[in-house]
């Protein structure tokens, strides 16, 4: 690169190791399409599904050569604990594109901390949070915001009482939704309409890790609203998940068509404003800065809106909702990316914005 080349150098980091390693991969080809390149220079960053770095050349070529669906994208091995080009100077800000453990929960966040790299999204602390559905609802009560209902389990108490609490999570009335605490994409969730099979349930969330939520099951429409911003956050036009399943479960996300996103969702403008207005309180409620994706029911026939769970690293791929909502709000997906970038550094600076 030409010395007199002052555009911003930004590691584009994707991959990882989750179930949702593909899913990065394509919207971290989104992401790349989609940038500015009289103003950015991207250095691809790759990791596997072990959680090892890949050199340049391999991070490159993934990032090129992988298509635009998740069946599609190159496998690939790292090669180091960390891509040694993080630790030399000459980047200006990170862009991590990773979903779940490893990725979406603070510690890679805590390594740019270290690194004194700006980055985009969720600081640490927050990251953390969100990561947690049982801290993300704690937050959310002590802030007076609605969630549904819900009983907390580890593998220990479980263990020492299973009856005392599966009668406690039947309080909540049937169907319950057991939930690993710290997973996405639907993975170990079961919903249950039957007293008998809630055992079954929680030991094969417990499968997923040592603490497990069981929660009222809510009779809602699934309302997203994209955050941006840090401390004047600002929330997106809604969209609505109408799931194609029982519930929004693993397969309808990624392994067939038969959900149907909606941007923007058909609601009033009361709802409209209601759901926008309960994203932006539950972004600063949990600390949250750069982006976020807040997940809403809207429950039948009631109309109370209750948050479900919050995305501090949505989806980025061209059909995914973050930076669909944010079009349609009239951010399109180059703009949005700039903005994110803008913040990153606000941030970093300890400058407002
Ligand atoms: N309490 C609930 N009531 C009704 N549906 C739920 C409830 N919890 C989860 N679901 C359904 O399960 C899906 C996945 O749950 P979610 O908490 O969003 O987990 P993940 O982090 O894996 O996306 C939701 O999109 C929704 O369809
Ligand atoms: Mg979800």
């Amino acid at each position: 690169m030409a010395p007199s080349d002052d555009r911003l150098r930004v590691a584009l980091v994707f991959g990882g190791r989750s179930g949702e390693h593909e899913v990065s991969v394509v919207s971290a080809r989104s992401v790349a399409g989609a940038l500015d390149r009289e103003r950015y220079e991207i250095v691809p960053m790759a990791i596997d599904r072990r959680g090892r770095w890949a050199d340049a050349e391999t991070a490159a070529h993934v990032l090129s050569h992988s298509g635009d669906r998740a069946d599609r994208v190159v496998a690939f091995d790292g090669v180091a604990r960390v891509d040694p080009r993080l630790l030399e100077p000459g980047l200006d800000v990170a862009l991590p594109i990773l979903h779940g453990p490893y990725g979406e929960d603070g510690t890679i966040q805590g390594l740019f901390e270290m690194l004194d790299l700006a980055y985009v999204g969720c600081d640490p602390a927050a990251s953390a949070v969100c990561m947690d559905k049982a801290l993300t609802k704690r937050l959310l009560v002590q802030a007076g915001l609605a969630t549904p209902d819900w009983v907390e389990l580890d593998r220990s108490s479980w263990g020492a009482d299973r009856a005392g609490l599966s009668s406690r999570c039947l309080e909540l009335g049937l169907p319950v939704f057991v939930k690993p605490a710290r997973l996405g994409s639907s993975v170990g969730i079961s919903k249950i309409a039957d007293a008998a099979a809630l055992g079954k349930a929680v030991d094969l969330a417990l499968g997923f890790g040592r603490r497990t939520i069981v929660e009222r099951g809510i009779e809602a429409r699934e309302i997203e609203v994209a955050v941006l911003g840090n401390d004047r956050p600002r929330g997106s036009v809604p969209g609505e998940v109408v799931p194609g399943h029982e519930f929004y479960d693993y397969e309808d996300k990624y392994l067939d068509d038969a959900c149907q996103l909606l941007a923007p969702a058909p609601l009033d403008d009361a709802q409209t404003e209601a759901a926008r207005d309960l994203a932006v309180r539950v972004f600063a409620a949990l600390g949250c800065a750069g982006m976020a994706r807040v997940d809403l029911f809207l429950e039948r026939p009631t109309g109370r809106l209750l948050v479900n769970e919050v995305n501090t690293i949505p989806g980025f791929t061209s059909i995914s909702m973050y930076p669909r909502l944010w079009g349609l709000s009239g951010l399109p997906y180059p703009a949005l990316l700039d903005e994110l970038i803008r913040l990153a550094g606000l941030r970093h600076r300890g400058e407002p914005g």
